[in-house]
């Protein structure tokens, strides 16, 4: 059952909820708008930070029980020092809508005291973001074992009226990074490509947006060599799929949002090792993260236009799956040597970076689950960039900042264009184990139309292993709020 949002100008003791979450900075003191709350506890607040109990650390947590009347529940989340505060408020009421949920309270109140209105957006999108689950696969446990999903939250705030566009953005962004996950989590034999392409309709459907989808006639049509060699090993149809949102006048130059959809990528021929396999599934989040902006932009409703493209295929190993040593021809007519066709996902976007030529972009921003080489590089904190154009991988990576999803660029030089020479053709599809992600954002880079380009490689932040505090393991939604952010900032 989905998050409901709401904000209220309330004093916490007077309120009759299951739980009252309190988000606090380092060293906490309580403010005087928690004072009847304390008192009515006898002082309980207060005497656990008075003997540092609880110090406000960022993710520290301490549970406290209410009284008779008020809250049932008081839970502390610390915010530590932040740099950026809304963003720390946003991973602090992830927490809290995680223990929520773990409790089964289904519902909560939180307080994080004085709030600008981009704060209670973050709180917001975290409430979401924290009560976030993918159960569609498992059989419900027995009734009486059941905990109730967390269905409504209050956020405290001084002004109603002020907060309540500040509540309509966080919802926006709660959907498109659920949107984003929800599709991540599904198993490659759920998520198809034609689940993307019914995905992307069902989005313009509900924003009033263009969508085109194309399969395996239009890829022949288009001369989509490149595209065509990774689909050619699987029997369901290749799809491209392209949405079109209107913000702005129809001559308007849009920002162009490209994303990798391999529904799984076995490696092909070059076949990838058992042990780990499954995470593969997670090879569409580029994709996914275009249509989780798409999403969030539509309810948003900016003034821009902007262009959403992905394709979706599946990287198998067949009889007619592509070999190595193999040449296509890509549809900008250059011709490549697939030495590896487990470098597939580079493939599939020299099609889409040509044909997004065609929107007469503003900017291009391509986001991939493109090489393991950028985990060794930046691990899973940040997003590796890469473009020609040091001042829009600097906005890129404001952008990422602003949306709580770190990202650092690696350099594109032509020096690096060496290890992509082939003997056979144009060029070769991999550059062997030396700077790895360079070399792919390279070959990228030969398939570039006449406008400005960044590429996001998105393999080590897209997805997590292990838990993450605020998240659990699994998707992260990376990186929906780097496409949003990056188009809000370019909005008139
Ligand atoms: N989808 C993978 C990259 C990947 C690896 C994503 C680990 C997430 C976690 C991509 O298609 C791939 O297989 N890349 C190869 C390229 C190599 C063959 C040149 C890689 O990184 O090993
Ligand atoms: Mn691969
Ligand atoms: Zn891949």
């Amino acid at each position: 059952m989905p998050l409901t949002l709401s904000v209220r100008r309330a004093d916490p003791a007077a309120l009759d909820v299951p739980l009252l979450v309190i988000l606090l900075g380092a060293d906490p003191e309580l403010g005087d708008d928690l004072k009847a709350l304390d008192d009515g506890l006898g002082g309980g607040l207060s005497r656990s930070l008075a003997r540092r109990d609880f110090r406000g650390a960022r993710d520290e947590t301490l549970h406290l029980s209410g009284g008779a009347t008020g809250p049932a529940r008081v839970l502390f989340v610390g915010v530590g020092t932040p740099k950026d505060r809304a963003i720390a408020l946003r991973r602090a009421a992830s927490i809290a809508a995680r223990q929520a949920t773990r409790m089964g309270v289904g519902s909560l109140a939180i307080h994080a005291g004085a709030l600008e209105s981009r704060e209670v957006e973050q709180v917001g999108a975290g409430l979401h973001a924290g009560s976030w689950a993918y159960d569609d696969l498992k059989t419900p446990p027995p009734e009486k074992e059941q905990r109730a999903p967390l269905t409504s939250a209050t956020i405290l705030v001084s002004d109603e009226a002020a907060a309540a566009e500040a509540l309509h953005a966080a919802e926006a962004h709660g959907a498109g990074n659920a949107l984003a996950r929800r599709l991540a989590m599904m198993p490659g034999n759920v998520c198809t490509p034609d689940l993307l392409a019914d995905t992307g309709r069902e989005i313009a459907e509900r924003h009033g947006m263009a969508v085109t989808v194309w399969g395996q006639a239009e890829l022949e049509r288009e001369e989509m060599g490149s595209f065509l060699a990774v689909s050619q090993g699987v029997p369901q149809e290749p799809r491209l799929v392209t949405l079109e949102y209107r913000g702005a006048a129809e001559g308007d130059k849009p920002v162009v949002l490209v994303g990798k959809g391999l529904c799984f990528d076995t490696g092909g021929v070059s076949i990838k090792p058992a042990q780990g396999m499954e995470l593969m599934k997670f090879d569409m989040c580029g994709a996914a993260g275009v249509l989780g902006a798409m999403e969030t932009l539509g309810r948003l409703k900016p003034r821009i236009n902007v262009v959403g493209i992905i394709g979706a295929t599946t990287n198998v190993v067949s009889g007619t799956a592509v070999k190595p040593g193999d040449v296509v021809r890509a549809s900008n007519g250059r011709t490549i040597e697939i030495i590896n066709t487990d470098a597939e996902g580079r493939l599939v976007l020299a099609d889409l970076l040509v044909y997004a030529s065609r929107f007469n972009p503003q900017a291009v921003l391509d986001a991939a689950t493109l090489t393991g080489a950028i985990v060794i590089a930046l691990g899973h904190t940040a997003m590796g960039l890469f473009g020609p154009d040091e001042e829009l991988v600097n906005e890129v990576m404001a952008a990422g900042r602003r949306a709580g999803e770190p990202a650092w660029p690696l350099p594109l030089w032509d020096e690096y264009k060496d290890q992509i020479k082939s003997d056979t053709a144009d060029l070769k599809n991999a550059g062997g184990r030396a700077a790895g992600s360079i070399t792919a954002a390279m070959f990228l880079k030969e398939f570039v139309g006449d406008y400005p380009w960044v590429h996001i490689d998105i393999a080590g932040t897209a997805y997590s292993e292990s838990d993450l505090v605020a998240l659990p393991k699994g998707p992260t939604g990376v990186p929906v709020g780097t496409f949003v952010e990056f188009v809000l900032s370019r909005a008139t």
